[in-house]
């Protein structure tokens, strides 16, 4: 059974997704975007014959559709998925879930109230090295976990400087929401989301701040809006303790002072049989452990996956069988759970409760 999928935000992401929809094999009929007439473009540049192109209410109105994307600002994903899934869509939204714990807990209720799916976009769960890393977590290479790295360091790279990734009202926050969201999600998924008990974080805004003196190189989203607002952090650090007792520590940056791949996307799991590393976005992953007697690393060749792929074909499969196979409302809960709290510790200056 083929899959009729429409699509919200005719932007950076939502392009990716229609890509990825089409490459597998899945009906892309509608694009949606409060700016109609970039909807209308995306349409004509990607050859969408026969697709609808009008504003987010036109295509939860198209009866054809029967999967929603919403790639959008984010402080747009919680009315739009709610609108969405009361139209009797299901729904892929992207990370992250939403602005904070009230609108998630708000997503979850309405896909309850209206039977619908609600799928959140965390899509290095589908990746390689994280399908990989899971595979050995499961099979109990790792043993009791006590210690994760999340780390996701970039020098310059601020998105959309400027525009609604810098302003606190349309995003959240920065880079801990942005990108802390993707390798907070992935390394607790991997450990079975243990329960989130406390965090301390700080973040920082030493670079966006002054946005022309800003030394960009390249710039997602982009270009700059020089007359535009940065009110965002732009370096952030936490640690968090989840049940029983494993510390989690969490380093993003959309941008400081290291020399080029000095500090990366190293994700680490450390348990007392064996330690996993791989980088977020790398092809492999080493697993250090003992055998016989000897210190050993296993480098498994793995089966090289695309991560836009598993994510999409997740959906639709989750279309046809009702049912989100893991990366549902409750796990963006989660990670929202800890991303609230890790801004609530840096304000307050103290480690703080973390509340779902
Ligand atoms: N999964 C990933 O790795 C990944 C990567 C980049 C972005 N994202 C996420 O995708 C989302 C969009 O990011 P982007 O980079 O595509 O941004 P973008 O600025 O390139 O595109 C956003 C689009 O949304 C439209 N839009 C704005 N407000 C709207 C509204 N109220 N209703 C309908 N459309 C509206 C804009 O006109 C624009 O076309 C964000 O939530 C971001 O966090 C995810």
């Amino acid at each position: 059974m083929s899959v009729k999928i429409g699509i919200i935000g005719a932007g950076a992401i939502g392009k990716v997704h229609l890509n990825a929809f089409r490459r597998n094999g899945y009906d892309v009929v509608a694009i949606g975007d409060a700016n109609v007439q970039a909807a209308e473009n995306l349409v004509k540049a990607e050859n969408l014959t026969g697709a609808q192109a009008g504003a987010p209410n036109d295509v939860f109105a198209n009866k054809d559709v029967q999967g929603v994307v919403i790639g959008v600002p984010n402080k747009f994903h919680k009315p739009l998925a709610v609108s969405a899934l009361q139209a009797g869509k299901d729904v892929l939204v992207e990370k992250p879930m939403a602005m904070n714990v009230a609108e998630a807990k708000a997503m979850i209720a309405a896909a309850k109230k209206t039977r619908r799916l609600l799928q959140i976009g965390f899509v290095h769960r589908y990746s390689t090295v994280g399908v990989a890393a899971k595979k050995l977590i499961d099979a109990g290479r790792v043993g009791n976990v006590y210690h994760l790295k999340a780390n996701y360091y970039r020098r310059r790279g601020i998105p959309g400087l400027g525009g609604w990734f810098t302003t606190k009202e349309m995003s959240g926050g920065g880079p801990m929401i942005d990108l802390g969201v993707h390798v907070i999600d992935l390394i607790t998924y991997l450990v079975g989301q243990p329960k989130a008990l406390r965090a301390s974080g700080k973040v920082y805004d030493y670079f966006g701040k002054d946005m022309k003196k800003y030394l960009y190189e390249g710039m997602w989203a982009g270009p700059p809006r020089y007359d535009g607002t940065f009110n965002v952090e732009d370096s952030a650090h936490a640690m968090v303790r989840l049940a029983p007792n494993i510390t989690l520590e969490v380093n993003v940056t959309w941008a400081g002072n290291f020399p080029a791949d000095s500090v990366k996307d190293v994700m680490g799991i450390f348990g007392d049989k064996g330690g996993i590393t791989f980088n977020l976005a790398g092809k492999e992953l080493a697993l250090a452990t003992e055998e016989n007697g000897f210190n050993v690393d296993v480098k498994p060749n793995l089966k090289q996956l695309d991560a836009w792929d598993g994510q999409t074909n997740a959906f639709a499969e989750a279309i046809k069988t009702r049912k989100v196979a893991h990366a549902d409302g409750e796990s963006g809960l989660y990670v929202q759970s800890i991303l609230d709290a890790i801004y609530k510790s840096s304000a307050a200056n103290k480690e703080v409760e973390i509340k779902a």
